[in-house]
């Protein structure tokens, strides 16, 4: 999504840092219009480097291309935060005298704006009145929160927090066509321990998983991710209580099989995005392995896990959706297909995500290339883009495997 976050002269211009980098790393296009006080309390710089393109300010910049309005008319979203008393009132009166007044006067996307000011200034008769023409718009206000203010003082006027304002401003504008459904997903990799020190474990970041436990909460899903070894915390960034996601954390493929099969009877929709270990050390040595002990060799015995995902499908609830992920390293496609298939039907899923992974592909990375096949083995869908982009294309495949018998 193209999305304008717009950032006024409050305090709080320092949490639209946060802001930026959480669209960012959910896959959004973000162009920020600051306003000439905004910049006094955060360096173009720093938000150039978040969003990733340059920062809007002047409204005489970029007349040839009509930047005054083409920002506004391309925008999917539009988020002022901080929003101050003096831009809700600008909004609310239809001021264009400045990038951002004229961004929002040129835009039909939805309007998202989190205000940030004192607790007297927010209860002030004209800020009241103006929020309630903007709510009457049917502008979205979130916030602000309560709390500790910039001087002594606490109160209502806080921003909500940035993560929290990421999650809700998206979930305003995305397709809601999995509201009511729950979803069950697994992400990252397990580790099986050999001794308190040591573990085999593989090269899963989680990001896929995270990004399909995401684009299903922000379609209105409830979701519980149960994440394994996910070490990378900006991966999880974003994702705030509230905002339809439950996590939980483990480590092993036992304590994953645990998590999963305690939930699973609740879920409608079951994501095995987890690379889970297929084998584990028979014994775990209690004290750290000595190589003194050891010697020049070490014979390693392991034992297969049990398989989850063909649990999983062996014990289905009526109407249960189940979908599996396959990470190949075949390099040529309808080998890799061949693969995806057998294992498809093998493990009796409904979907069967196949993507190549390899020393620089797939894992770790922000892209993703993948064929889903049915469990019957049809292509039914391909993808190659963000990982978040390709959440949503295999999220986009779950209301019609549901309404079909
Ligand atoms: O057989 P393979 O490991 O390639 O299957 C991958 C799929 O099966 C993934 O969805 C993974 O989460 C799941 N799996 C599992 N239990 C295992 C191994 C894999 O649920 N022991």
């Amino acid at each position: 999504m193209r999305i304008v976050v717009g950032i006024t002269g409050g305090i709080a211009a320092y949490k639209a840092v946060g802001v930026v980098r959480g669209l960012v790393l959910a896959g959004h296009d973000v162009h920020v219009v600051a306003t000439e006080a905004a910049l006094k309390f955060v360096g173009r710089p720093t938000l150039e480097a978040m969003s990733r393109n340059l920062v809007h300010t002047d409204l005489y910049d970029g007349v040839a291309e009509v930047r005054h309005v083409a920002l506004g008319q391309s925008a999917d979203l539009i988020i002022v935060a901080p929003a101050t008393a003096n831009t809700i009132a600008k909004i609310a009166a239809g001021t264009a005298d400045d990038l951002l007044g004229t961004t929002i006067l040129a835009s039909t996307a939805p309007l998202v704006l989190a205000p940030a000011m004192h607790t007297e200034m927010w209860s002030n008769a004209a800020t009241v009145a103006n929020i309630a023409t903007l709510r009457e718009r049917g502008v979205h206000i979130l916030g602000p929160a309560s709390g500790q203010l910039t001087g002594a003082d606490s109160g209502l006027g806080r921003m909500v927090e940035p993560d929290e304002l990421v999650a809700a401003a998206l979930a305003i504008v995305g397709p809601r066509d999995l509201a009511g459904l729950r979803f069950l997903v697994t992400a990252g990799g397990t580790r099986e321990p050999l001794d308190p020190v040591r573990f085999i474990g593989n090269r899963s970041s989680g990001k896929q998983g995270v990004a399909i436990a995401r684009a299903a909460a922000a379609r209105g899903a409830e979701v519980l991710l149960v994440v394994a070894n996910i070490e990378d915390a900006d991966i999880l960034n974003g994702i705030a209580a509230g905002g339809g996601i439950e996590v939980q954390e483990v480590s092993t493929t036992a304590e994953l099989r645990d998590a999963v099969h305690a939930a699973s009877p609740a879920a409608d929709v079951v994501v095995m995005t987890a690379a889970v270990a297929d084998y584990r050390p028979e014994t775990v040595a209690e004290v750290k392995i000595k190589k003194e002990v050891a010697g020049d060799t070490l014979d390693l015995h392991l034992v297969r896990n049990p398989d989850i995902l063909k649990e999983l499908t062996g014990a289905r609830p009526a109407g249960q959706t189940i979908i599996g992920f396959a990470a190949e390293t075949e390099p040529d496609r309808d080998a890799l297909l061949e693969l995806g298939r057998a294992k498809a039907a093998r493990k009796g899923v409904d979907l069967l995500v196949i993507n190549r992974v390899g020393w620089s592909e797939g894992f770790g990375t922000e892209r993703n290339a993948i064929i889903v096949v049915s469990g019957a083995g049809d292509i039914v869908a391909e993808a190659e883009g963000l990982k978040d982009a390709v959440a949503h294309c295999i999220l986009d495949l779950v209301p019609d495997l549901r309404s079909s018998p």
